[in-house]
């Protein structure tokens, strides 16, 4: 693209040979500065594009990060001098006329890519570190993958249609960024923590396909996927199913993957969410790798070993796992294990003796030839390997050696390549409340599996056993979205509402809005909303999604730059019928 203006003809990182003998102008900020000689200076000139070396007259005072504009004749560099690393390796800009734009104060830390910097510093100067080749990469990376889930979103026929900020509380399970009203002292907005309830509004609106590229806010504790407030393409459609969805945004994700990778992904595996549990013990598998969870309950049926006598035993086989591991690294292994909750962590070394392959050290002696012959060909061992055994209730099974395979055998961010992956079949509920009653798995609108309602008759431990059409979008072990069908009839809603001990008034209070437009004319609908700060980061392959946010909060929520949050006046207090206690 043709990026001149009336102040520049080129971009820097635009030029090659072909530009050789032409007269060019260029702006941007001193990269590097180095003297040749008494007269001459290089400098290496930077925008967004690249940088490019400039030959200057000594005369000027031109240092870092100052802001300039060059004019001169691009030449051939000597050709002991070309820099095969650079893109504008083969030249350099012989500068007639230089104007010095804007000068500059040191900069607070190294621009190159090299130099790792404190967070906290490079976010209280984030004007200056977006400056890096990383963050404009990435920055225009977010920029091609939002356009582009549009383009997807809108050929399938859906419509963006804004919603509020300010709104009540909306219900995905974290707590609500809350705003004072000034009108009514004493209430509140909450801030949107996902478009959910108006989405399915604008379904019984007759929006048909609804999709927007929403901002959500959540105050819940941040980590290296979360951020206070971050990106989903939200979407809703009508008169659809489970697989509509899956069609609607897979042509999404894959429209963003390719514009990034220039790879159209074109597989989108499914597992249900008991198989993923089991195999992976994860409802977000890491496909990348193997090292799968093997049932090795049967094998210890009838074992006089006290370790594994235990309703479900599994293992993990690590290949070539004695000698990539020290003594101490697997008594530290066993530590973690046992602080995920696990009573212990047993390990062995797959080795050949009299030349068959056996199970040896650790708890190998407490096992029979038997037992140890079904190990390894279950979990298919072979010499050099180790394995790892861990007994206990099924979920405290699945959960430990879930983490310990991610530990030992998950590759770093940026390799493997992009595994997506549908989790289907989720439960409906997902554990008890305090007082009982069981909590949504997902958010309380999602329909129930057909085949299960009469579970959800039953009640009691049988809800534990109620599937539900809701189903997750998995990348690379990041959960990256979720979805479901959802219940449009105000009978099974309320019948919902009951399980989750969620009385009729205080479902009234709370989602009576909802309610009442059932009321009118609910079509079936589903949708799904995925994170668009995870799919640039991991497109990216960056570990943290801080990396592809233009401004984000540190770890603890603060922003270093504005230095929000920060007090208001008592003046302002006052208005919004606030009192802070001192
Ligand atoms: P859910 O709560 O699963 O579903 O959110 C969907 C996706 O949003 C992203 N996400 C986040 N990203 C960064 N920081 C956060 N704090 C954060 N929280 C969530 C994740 C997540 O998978 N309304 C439903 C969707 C639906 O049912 O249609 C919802 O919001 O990538
Ligand atoms: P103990 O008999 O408790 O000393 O344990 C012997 C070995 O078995 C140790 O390596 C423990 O870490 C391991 N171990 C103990 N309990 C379990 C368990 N429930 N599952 C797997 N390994 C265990």
């Amino acid at each position: 693209m043709d990026l001149s203006t009336s102040m520049r003809t080129h971009m820097c990182g635009s030029l090659d040979s072909s530009d050789i003998g032409s007269v060019v102008t260029v702006c941007g900020w001193v990269d590097r500065r180095r003297e040749h000689g008494e007269h001459l200076v290089f400098i290496d000139l930077r925008d967004h594009s690249g940088v490019v070396q400039c030959v200057v007259d000594g005369s000027h005072d031109l240092r870092s990060e100052y802001v300039v504009q060059l004019t001169g004749e691009v030449r051939r560099r000597p050709t002991d001098t070309a820099n095969p690393d650079l893109a504008t390796g083969e030249i350099e800009i012989e500068v007639s006329e230089v104007e010095v734009l804007s000068i500059a104060e040191p900069p607070p830390f190294p621009l190159d890519e090299r130099t790792e910097v404190d967070e906290t510093i490079r976010l209280r100067h984030r004007y200056v570190d977006l400056r890096k080749a990383r963050m404009q990469r990435n920055l225009r990376i977010r920029s091609q993958v939002n356009s582009a889930i549009r383009r997807g979103m809108e050929s399938q026929g859906f419509v963006e249609v804004e919603t509020p900020m300010l709104m009540a509380s909306s219900p995905e399970g974290a707590r609500d960024f809350v705003v004072p009203s000034r009108k009514e002292p004493g209430s509140f907005y909450a801030l949107p923590q996902s478009p959910q309830l108006y989405k399915q509004l604008c379904m019984v609106g007759g929006v048909d396909r609804y999709y927007q590229i929403a901002r959500c806010l959540r105050d819940e504790d941040l980590r290296a996927d979360r951020q206070f407030e971050f990106m989903q393409l939200d979407a809703e459609a009508s008169f659809v199913g489970q697989e509509d969805v899956f069609g609607f945004i897979s042509h999404a994700i894959a429209e963003a993957t390719e514009v990034v990778t220039g790879v159209r992904p074109t597989d989108f595996p499914r597992i249900s969410w008991l198989d993923a549990m089991e195999r992976y013990g994860s409802d977000k598998p890491d496909v990348r790798f193997g090292m799968e969870l093997v049932e090795l309950t049967p094998v210890f049926a009838r074992t006089e070993a006290r370790v594994f006598q235990a309703p479900c035993v599994k293992g993990i086989c690590m290949p070539g796992g004695v000698d990539a591991l020290s003594r101490n690294q697997i008594d530290a292994l066993v530590e973690t294990c046992q602080r995920w909750g696990a009573k212990g962590l047993a390990w062995m070394k797959v080795v050949e003796r009299d030349s068959s392959v056996v199970l040896d050290a650790g708890v190998a002696k407490f096992l029979t030839a038997e037992e140890s012959t079904a190990v390894i060909s279950a979990l298919g061992a072979g010499v050099g390997d180790m394995v790892f055994l861990v007994a206990d209730d099924r979920r405290l099974v699945r959960h430990v050696l879930g983490l310990l395979r991610l530990e030992l055998g998950r590759p770093p961010v940026n390799e493997g390549g992009l595994h997506y992956l549908w989790v289907v079949d989720f439960p409906l509920f997902e554990g008890f409340a305090d007082d009982g009653s069981p909590l949504p798995a997902h958010h309380p609108f999602t329909m129930p599996h057909p085949d299960d309602l009469e579970l959800l008759e039953i009640g009691g431990d049988a809800l534990a056993d109620v599937r539900s059409q809701a189903y997750d979008l998995v990348l690379n072990g990041w959960e990256l979205g979720s979805g479901s069908v959802r219940i449009h009839r105000r009978d099974i809603q309320n019948q919902i509402f009951t399980c989750l001990g969620i009385e009729p008034a205080e479902a009234q209070r709370k989602f009576g809005f909802l309610l009442d437009a059932f009321g009118y004319g609910a079509p079936p609908h589903a949708g799904f909303a995925f994170g668009i700060d995870r799919l640039v980061a991991l497109l990216a392959g960056e570990a943290n999604i801080r990396e592809v946010i233009a401004f984000p909060k540190t770890q603890s929520g603060a922003d270093p730059l504005t230095n929000a949050p920060s007090p208001i006046d008592s003046a302002h207090l006052t208005e919004l019928g606030l009192r802070v206690p001192r």
